[in-house]
C-alpha cells in the first residue's frame, strides 16, 4: 500500500482552503429527486469536521452519476443542502467547477465554512484527466484532501491529477477503508468464507482468481449461480445465463476442488416466468427449473445449506446480492444471509454497491464488522489491485 500522510499531521490550517474530494455519488430518486441513501455523505463527516474544526476554509468537489453534460438532475445542489442539514450549518454551494464563479465563491469563503462545487463530471476534464482541468482545480487548494474511497479506483483529474499539484492527505474515511480491509482481511482469522453474488461472473473473476487459494469455502448465489448451476449441466430455463462465461465458472469450481476448497451452489431455487415484482413464484430444485422459469432467489433449502456453511467462520467477505432483493418476493436468500451474519460472531466485511444496499434494507448494518462506501473500488482492492487515487496521494510528497 502507498505510504500516505493522515489528517493528524496538519499543521495549523486555519484560513487555509482545503480542497476535498469526496464521493457524494449517492443514489437519487429520478420522480422526487431526493436521496435515497446518504450513506456516503455520512461518511465524509467525520473528514469535513475536522476540517471546519480547525478552521479551514473547506471546499468540497464530487462527481454524481454518469452525466454526458450539465443537467438539473445531476447537480450537486441537492446534495449540498443534505449536507447541511446533517452538520447542520450553513454549506454554500456554486454551480460552477473551476470558473468565475467558482474563484469567486471561494475566495469569498470564510475560515470554518463549507462550499460544495458543481458535479465534477459536467466538465470532460474530469474523466479524461486533463492536465490543465487538474491544474485549475488545484488552484482552488492550498492542500488536497482525498476522502472519496469509493473513487479511488478511477484515474480521473481530482483523484489522481490534483495530489500531483498540492501536499495531500487521506481522509478520515478513505484511511479507515483501506486500514480496516487490511486489518481484517490481509491476515484473516480462519476459517475464512467468501460469499460471492450478483448478476454477472464475469464481474467477480478477478475477486475469485484472486482469493481462491486464501479462502476456505465459497457460497455462490444470485445471477451468477445461474452461469455455475448451467455449466454443472442444470437447464436453467430462461434464467439469465452468462453463455461466455460458463468455462470460467467451471474452470473456478474445478480449480477450488483441487485446492480442496468447499464451492457451495444453490440447491433449490425460487423460480417465476416473468420478471416482475409481483409475478406468481414457486420454490423448485435446481433440476427441475421449467423451460419458460427463470431463478430470481434461492430457495429455503440453499438458505439453510449457507448457514449451516458459515457457523464455524471466523471471518466473512460477502460480495454480491443473493437474488432479486429490491423485489420482497425473491428478497428472502439476501435478507436471511444479512440477518446470519449479523449473529455470527465471526468478523464480517461487506463490499460493493448492491450487497451494502442489502444489509441496509435489512437493518443490520450497524451489527457487522464493517461495511465498506466503495463499490467497484472495493472490489478492485479485495483483487489485490494497487487503487490509483491512493497510489496518487504519495506524488507531490514525494516530488517535493
Ligand atoms: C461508485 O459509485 O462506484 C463510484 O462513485 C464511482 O462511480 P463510477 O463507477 O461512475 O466511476
Amino acid at each position: 500500500m502507498a505510504a500516505y500522510r493522515t489528517l493528524d499531521r496538519l499543521g495549523d490550517i486555519a484560513g487555509q482552503r482545503a480542497l476535498v474530494r469526496v464521493d457524494f455519488n449517492v443514489p437519487i430518486d429520478h420522480d422526487t429527486g431526493r436521496i435515497t441513501d446518504d450513506t456516503r455523505i455520512r461518511g465524509a463527516l467525520e473528514t469535513i469536521q475536522t476540517l471546519v474544526a480547525k478552521e479551514a476554509r473547506v471546499i468540497l468537489m464530487s462527481h454524481r452519476g454518469r452525466p454526458r453534460q450539465a443537467n438539473l438532475h445531476d447537480s450537486l445542489r441537492v446534495v449540498a443542502n443534505r449536507l447541511q442539514e446533517l452538520l447542520d450549518a450553513p454549506v454554500d454551494f456554486v454551480d460552477d467547477i473551476v470558473g468565475t464563479k467558482a474563484r469567486d465563491a471561494v475566495q469569498h469563503l470564510s475560515p470554518g465554512h463549507v462550499l460544495v462545487l458543481e458535479n465534477l463530471r459536467f466538465d470532460p476534464g474530469e474523466q479524461a484527466n486533463d492536465p490543465e482541468f487538474a491544474k485549475a482545480l488545484a488552484q482552488l487548494g492550498d492542500f488536497y484532501v482525498d476522502d472519496a474511497f469509493g473513487t479511488a479506483h478511477r484515474e480521473s483529474a481530482s483523484i489522481v491529477g490534483v495530489p500531483r499539484r498540492l501536499p495531500s492527505y487521506a481522509g478520515h474515511l478513505l484511511d479507515r477503508e483501506l486500514s480496516t480491509l487490511a486489518r481484517i482481511l490481509d491476515t484473516p482469522r480462519k476459517p475464512y468464507w467468501l460469499i460471492v453474488g450478483g448478476a454477472k461472473v464475469s464481474d467477480k473473476v478477478g475477486l475469485l482468481g484472486h482469493l481462491l487459494s486464501q479462502v476456505d469455502g465459497i457460497v455462490i448465489g444470485g445471477g451468477m449461480a445461474n452461469t455455475f448451476l448451467a455449466a454443472k449441466g442444470f437447464s436453467m430455463g430462461i434464467s439469465k445465463v452468462e453463455e461466455d462465461a460458463r468455462d470460467t465458472a467451471k474452470e473456478l469450481v474445478d480449480h477450488a476442488k483441487r485446492l480442496g476448497i468447499p464451492v457451495i451452489l444453490p440447491t433449490d431455487l425460487v423460480v417465476t416466468e416473468a420478471f416482475r415484482a409481483d409475478a406468481p413464484a414457486r420454490v423448485v430444485a435446481v433440476d427441475a427449473v421449467g423451460s419458460h422459469e427463470m431463478a430470481l432467489d434461492l430457495g429455503p433449502q440453499s438458505i439453510d445449506q449457507i448457514k449451516d456453511c458459515l457457523q464455524d467462520a471466523q471471518t466473512i467477505l460477502w460480495n454480491g446480492p443473493m437474488g432479486v432483493f429490491e423485489w420482497d418476493a425473491f428478497s428472502h436468500a439476501t435478507m436471511e444471509v444479512a440477518r446470519t451474519l449479523a449473529e455470527l460472531p465471526a468478523a464480517v466485511v461487506v463490499g460493493g454497491g448492491d450487497s451494502v444496499a442489502a444489509v441496509h434494507r435489512a437493518g443490520v448494518m450497524d451489527q457487522l464488522t464493517h461495511v465498506s462506501t466503495g463499490g467497484g473500488a472495493t472490489l478492485e482492492l479485495l483483487e489485490g489491485k494497487t487503487l490509483p487515487g491512493v497510489a496518487a496521494l504519495g506524488t507531490y510528497n514525494d516530488l517535493h
